[in-house]
């Protein structure tokens, strides 16, 4: 008898669990990982959703056992049996939670410790959220300053974060990380690509009317590639000056997604022709050179009729005045 309740109990057992690891293995519950500390995060995950199968098996069992074995019948109005608990079952149900629990502290205390190491050399970049976008800058390559943040794989990278107005928070979700930039704090993110492509930049902390717009990629490239485009940003960002350091500035900052430019082979349509700035510079009347840099820094002083308001970002006040100075001069050479 004792041993068939055993028995039963085990098979109820089993048939919960399996049930648990069906569900936790039928669906992609995660995005796939693109980093090392997501591969530990998620080791993290997945060593708990195992601890909860388990004792959801235990639980199950006794509970099904429990309905089957000891409802009432219709007919019996009698007292149950008097029991005074059980102290073999107090222990057990003391014991195994403090172990499991603890088990669970030290892992995730591991891959806190792990994660947060970004080692003696990492890759410095610096991340600036602003009211809408996102801008990358890397001290090895000058200070140049781009839209799409670019990282070779397989090294250390330190993220160090500015917000220039409210709270804003840098995820992606491949990474397994999530990091708020906060005005007035630097905080810092470690992470450690270690597969190539293109992943979403995505702001995950409500900041305005823009917030869904709040997007970037970064691309992860093979270390020879990522060295050379560095390079080619450090050279242009000493040596190039003028009109190559600005073809640089207008493709980094993405300009050609919404602008035409001949010059740049950029066939945007969202914001007004660049081949017209003087004309347009003459409706405004201003100066070239002044109203061109005007229209960068504050977009919203002019704004050119037809187009709406409000759309390019204003966060470009927030580029190295040699990289506004050379981007003006490339956008107004041959006209001015
Ligand atoms: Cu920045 Cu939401």
């Amino acid at each position: 008898m004792r041993r068939g309740a055993l028995l039963q109990m085990l098979v109820i057992a089993l048939v919960a669990a399996g049930g648990g690891v069906a569900l936790a293995l039928a669906v992609p519950w995660l995005p796939y990982s693109a980093g090392h500390e997501a591969d530990r995060i998620d080791f993290v995950f997945w060593f708990v959703v195992g601890i909860c199968i388990f004792i959801f098996a235990i639980v199950s069992s006794m509970l099904v056992y429990s309905v089957i074995h000891f409802r009432a019948r219709p007919d019996d109005d009698s007292d149950g049996p008097p029991i005074h608990g059980h102290t073999g079952l107090e222990i057990a149900w003391t014991a195994l939670p403090t172990v499991l629990v603890t088990a669970i502290g030290v892992v995730s205390a591991v891959v806190l410790a792990r994660n947060g190491n970004a080692g003696a050399h990492p890759m410095r970049v610096d991340v600036t959220a602003q009211q809408f976008a996102w801008s990358f800058s890397y001290p090895e390559a000058k200070g140049m300053q781009t839209n799409v943040l670019r990282l070779p794989v397989g090294r250390s990278v330190q993220l160090t974060f500015t917000a220039k107005d409210v709270i804003h928070s840098f995820w992606v979700p491949q990474f397994g990380q999530k990091q708020d930039a906060v005005p007035g704090l630097h905080p810092t993110l470690h992470i450690t690509p270690k597969r190539t492509g293109t992943f979403p930049v995505i702001c995950t902390e409500l900041c305005g009317l823009g917030h869904a717009l709040m997007r970037t990629v970064v691309i992860v490239m093979p270390t020879a590639q990522f060295r050379r485009w560095l390079s080619g940003q450090t050279k242009t960002a000493t040596t190039g000056g003028g009109a190559k350091l600005g073809a640089t500035v207008f493709k980094n900052n993405g300009c050609a997604a919404c602008h035409t430019f001949k010059p740049a082979g950029a066939a945007g349509k969202v914001g007004p022709d660049l081949d017209q700035l003087p004309q347009e510079a003459k409706r405004a009347g201003k100066p070239l050179a002044e109203f061109t840099r005007e229209s960068i820094v504050n977009p919203s002083a002019y704004v050119e009729k037809g187009y709406p308001d409000n759309v390019m970002p204003k966060t470009f006040k927030s580029l190295p005045k040699q990289q506004l100075d050379a981007l003006v001069q490339y956008l107004t050479a041959k006209k001015g």
